[in-house]
């Protein structure tokens, strides 16, 4: 029996077993096994969630580089690695091989040394979806410099604060993108961001849309002419298990994004383990994860997952509606895709526009259905299973976050019986709890209450990057002993989880997390704003939308209340991105709050749901007058 791929149910129940009985042993001889390394480690793990602190393979040295691509040269290097599918169906895709992709990847390593990047610098990336995004992050990897993706539809001070918060030495971006009919000035976001952020001394530009575009002298570069140059031979750097591999940025409740911080041995063991058996992966399979790598369901399972194993992993630059919503079923077809990753709100997209789409395209090569980012709903989960799987690729609906690195709650297709909406059980290693609002833990099934994870996992995000205070006070200040993850689940009669959405601020919108203080601070920017509050109300298609409260300095009936909303939503996509717009808002008098001046937030998320029925007692709040006239003027 292999530990490293499980095959059937009994087999998981007993791999499950000897992972929680014995987890060092468990994935040492995982990591013995499956992993190539310069030097083994002295020791498997050591943990103290009270500081916290968590160490994995402490002691080795490796370079993850040499483990996605290097090892596989020998066998699989006219193996395609990286398929790219631009943006315009009629360009043609093309097929990057080990070998070319080796080349590729030495060669960006060495432009970045030649350039002044060392072992431990950060490098910001925030280029679309075409291959050097890959290539880039991989050339970091290389070299040991540590990358931060910003994903390319963030804005300007979104990623201005981001490049300033981690140092970021240098930025790699592009002239510009592709999304669907239209093409965005990528460069002009990175020029108007730097002209806040003293670190980066260079810049270096990909030419994807051929547009006109201002190089600052000293600063900006173009990639190629270097890469031209530079020789397709670079030596790994020599890393310890525990070195930082990225920085990711994920929005929090409150405050500023988080830098999570991601090391090298454990993420790479985690994302490939669970890679290799979420999706039961094959030699010749085409796997295909349509998240874009700016997140890190594209870092682990497009990019580190996919290559650890010599996966053909699928990169595609576009969006699903364009040119029209058969694009997602074209692909599957052109390039007779296996295993297929998506998101709920874009299944819902796309089964709005019913099966015709769908029945024009042979999807026969699908074997295995992902869903990620957000709950499924009994709907889209049907809709996926019987008109794109039909009925014979099992979903397997993948619970983790960006501080988990790897899938932590889910299905192994073939292998665990699914259930509609569920994540069903926990990954090889990993150790799920529910607890009460008392911090007890709940025991048994049939059972609600907060998701903890009571024991470490390789991939966990070991700080925050600049602020392990906050890392503590977020994740393992909330359950004595436990990481708390932020959200709600429920344990069914046979122990299968179901994830039931945030128990915090964070709304999850078209997949994406937005924390509402950030948004917040945006709309109060407004000079005709006095105070604000977002709430989230459940979308057909996004699975939640943005809802705004805002009550203005004067609310003189003069006012044009459509030129304000456009104004206060354009300042949001100024400030964070255009996926952070609110669907509505409605202008108020005040805003509910309690004695103590807090916003009573659940409140505000009922009325918007147009749960009126079941305000509760609004008696003791500080101005209860105001919450009649926010429901009648609801939208
Ligand atoms: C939510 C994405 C229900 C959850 C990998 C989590 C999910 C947050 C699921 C993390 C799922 C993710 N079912 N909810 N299958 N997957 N979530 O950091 O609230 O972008 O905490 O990581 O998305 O989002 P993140």
């Amino acid at each position: 029996m292999s530990n490293y791929h499980i095959k059937n149910f009994p087999e998981y129940y007993h791999v499950y077993r000897n992972s929680v009985r014995e987890p060092e042993t468990f994935w040492e001889e995982i990591a013995e096994e499956h992993f190539v390394w310069k030097k083994k480690w002295d020791k498997v793990l050591e943990w103290d969630f009270s500081k916290p602190e968590i160490k994995w393979f402490e002691g080795a040295q490796l370079n993850i580089t040499e483990n996605c691509i290097d090892r596989h040269l020998a066998t699989r290097g006219d193996k395609t690695a990286i398929l790219f599918e631009p943006n315009n169906p009629s360009e043609p895709a093309q097929h990057i091989t080990y070998n070319q992709l080796s080349e590729r990847v030495n060669q960006f390593a060495n432009v970045l040394k030649e350039n002044g990047i060392k072992k431990g610098d950060r490098v910001c990336i925030y280029v679309p979806m075409i291959p050097e995004l890959a290539i880039a992050t991989l050339a970091c990897a290389r070299i040991g410099a540590i990358h931060s993706v910003v994903f390319a539809g963030f804005s300007a001070t979104a990623l201005s604060t981001r490049i300033n918060d981690s140092d970021c030495k240098m930025v790699i971006t592009s002239d510009g993108s592709y999304r669907g009919s239209k093409t965005i000035d990528l460069k002009g976001i990175v020029d108007e961001a730097l002209e806040s952020c003293n670190s980066v001394e260079t810049v270096l530009v990909a030419k994807r849309i051929n547009s006109d575009i201002n190089m600052k002298e000293g600063r900006d570069q173009w990639l190629q002419p270097l890469l031209d140059e530079a020789s397709t031979v670079c030596e790994a750097e020599v890393m310890e298990a525990e070195d930082p591999l990225f920085i990711l940025y994920t929005s929090g409740s409150t405050g500023s994004p988080k830098g999570m911080v991601h090391t090298t041995a454990g993420y790479m063991i985690y994302t490939a383990y669970t890679f290799k058996n979420a999706f039961q992966y094959r030699e010749n399979d085409v796997y295909w994860c349509t998240a874009d790598i700016g997140w890190i369901t594209g870092h682990s399972y497009i990019v580190y997952g996919p290559l650890a194993n010599g996966a053909t992993s699928v990169m595609f630059e576009g969006v699903p509606s364009y040119p029209d919503f058969g694009r997602f079923w074209e692909i599957v077809e052109k390039h007779k895709v296996n295993q297929f990753y998506t998101a709920p709100t874009a299944i819902r997209a796309l089964a709005k526009h019913g099966t015709a789409l769908v029945d024009k395209y042979d999807l026969s090569s699908l074997k295995v259905l992902g869903s990620v980012g957000e709950p499924i709903n009994e709907e889209a989960w049907h809709w996926y299973n019987d008109t794109i799987g039909k009925k014979k690729s099992p979903i397997i609906d993948t619970w983790w976050q960006t501080e988990t690195g790897g899938m932590m709650i889910t299905p192994i297709p073939f292998v665990t019986p699914t259930k509609p909406t569920y994540a069903t059980l926990p990954f090889i290693g990993i150790q799920p709890c529910l607890m009460d609002e008392n911090g007890n833990e709940l025991q048994g099934n049939q059972v609600e209450g907060r998701l903890c994870i009571k024991y470490p996992w390789p991939s966990m995000a070991r700080t925050i990057w600049g602020n392990h205070q906050r890392y503590k006070e977020t994740y393992f200040s909330a359950y004595k002993n436990c990481y708390f993850t932020g959200d709600g689940a429920l344990r069914d009669e046979v122990g299968y989880y179901r994830i039931t959405g945030r128990v915090d601020d964070v709304i999850i919108v078209s997949g994406h997390n937005l924390g509402t203080a950030p948004i917040e601070d945006a709309i109060n920017e407004h000079p005709a704003v006095a105070e604000s509050a977002i709430v989230g109300f459940p979308h057909d298609i996004k699975g939640s939308a943005l809802y705004g409260y805002i009550t203005l300095k004067d609310l003189g009936e003069s006012r044009d209340h459509t030129n304000l909303s456009k104004e206060i939503n354009q300042l949001i996509a100024d400030k964070i991105g255009p996926i952070a717009k609110l669907d509505k808002i409605q202008f108020t008098e005040g805003l509910p709050k309690t004695r103590s001046g807090k916003i009573m937030r659940r409140l505000l998320r009922k009325i918007a749901s147009n749960e009126l029925d079941n305000l509760g007692d609004v008696s003791t709040l500080l101005n209860p007058e105001v919450v009649e006239s926010i429901k009648e003027n609801r939208l």
